[in-house]
């Protein structure tokens, strides 16, 4: 087994998931897998959401890694019961539960909204661990496609965003939600352009800083936290050329990336 933290991906959006673990805990080294090649994950159906989840982590298993974060939403969502029964014994750790559970504990008045990818918001994922950690919650959820360009493209504010996200977010402001789950990979760069929209009173629940703190949780109780004192080492591949990622992959880790490698599966 290697002492590695296998991260996953549809792409380049879990690079904000693996930022915060790499920032919550930075002598671990990590092996991140973005599935460039069949990005986008989450307008497709569930069979093949569930059927390339399972390849990609798949890879990471084949890397020896110590624990599985399902960073992208999608998957998390739709495929997460499926990963950890085809991979007993192996810590999995999906980035839908940690946002749940911080938005169970942080709503003051019982309305939650949840926005993410059109196959996250289908599953149902969000609202079934919100109302088992807060029973009677009020859930307003939507799908916000238009995000996940909108992030990759760099138009995370001015003009554009903000009228796609006043589009979207309408259904939530009239809910009279008190808390926002961001809950897809790309929605925390447009943290700021949400924030204007839904005004300073509701709280945002970004799902990567949560799963950051959960996966810290699963490896003190499981006892695989490294020992090693070296500095830690992250290591990249992708299933596209690197080029674009390593390009794109810049903005949503905020730090540059090395060596990124293609591999097929
Ligand atoms: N990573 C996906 C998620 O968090 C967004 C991109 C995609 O649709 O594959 O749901």
């Amino acid at each position: 087994m290697s002492d590695a933290i296998g991260v996953f991906d549809s792409g380049v959006g879990g690079l904000t998931v693996l930022k915060e673990i790499s920032r919550l805990l930075p002598r671990e080294d990590t092996i991140y897998l973005g599935d460039t090649a069949r990005v986008p994950y989450g307008t497709r159906s569930a069979v093949t959401i569930r059927k390339y989840a399972l390849q990609t982590a798949g890879f990471l298993v084949s890397k020896g890694v110590k624990m599985l974060v399902v960073a992208c939403n999608t998957s998390a969502a739709v495929a997460l019961p499926t990963l950890r029964r085809s991979f007993p014994g192996l810590p999995v750790l999906g980035v839908t539960e940690p946002g749940a559970k911080a938005a169970a504990a942080a709503t003051t008045g019982g309305r939650v909204g949840v926005i993410g990818t059109e196959g996250t918001i289908r599953s149902g994922a969000y609202e079934k661990a919100i109302l088992r950690f807060r029973p009677g919650t009020r859930i307003v959820a939507r799908a916000c496609p238009l995000f996940v360009s909108l992030a990759e493209e760099g138009w995370v504010e001015g003009k554009v965003a903000h009228l796609v996200a006043a589009e979207y977010l309408e259904p939530l402001r009239a809910g009279g939600i008190d808390t926002l789950v961001l809950g897809c990979t790309h929605y925390p760069l447009l943290k700021g352009t949400i924030r204007k929209v839904m005004g300073p009173r509701v709280r945002l629940i970004d799902s990567a800083e949560e799963t950051a703190r959960a996966v810290r949780e699963m490896l003190e109780r499981t006892g695989l936290g490294t020992t090693s004192r070296r500095p830690s080492r992250h290591r990249f591949f992708v299933t596209d050329l690197p080029a674009k990622f390593k390009v794109l992959g810049r903005r949503f880790l905020d730090a540059p990336i090395g060596r990124a490698y293609q591999v097929d599966m």
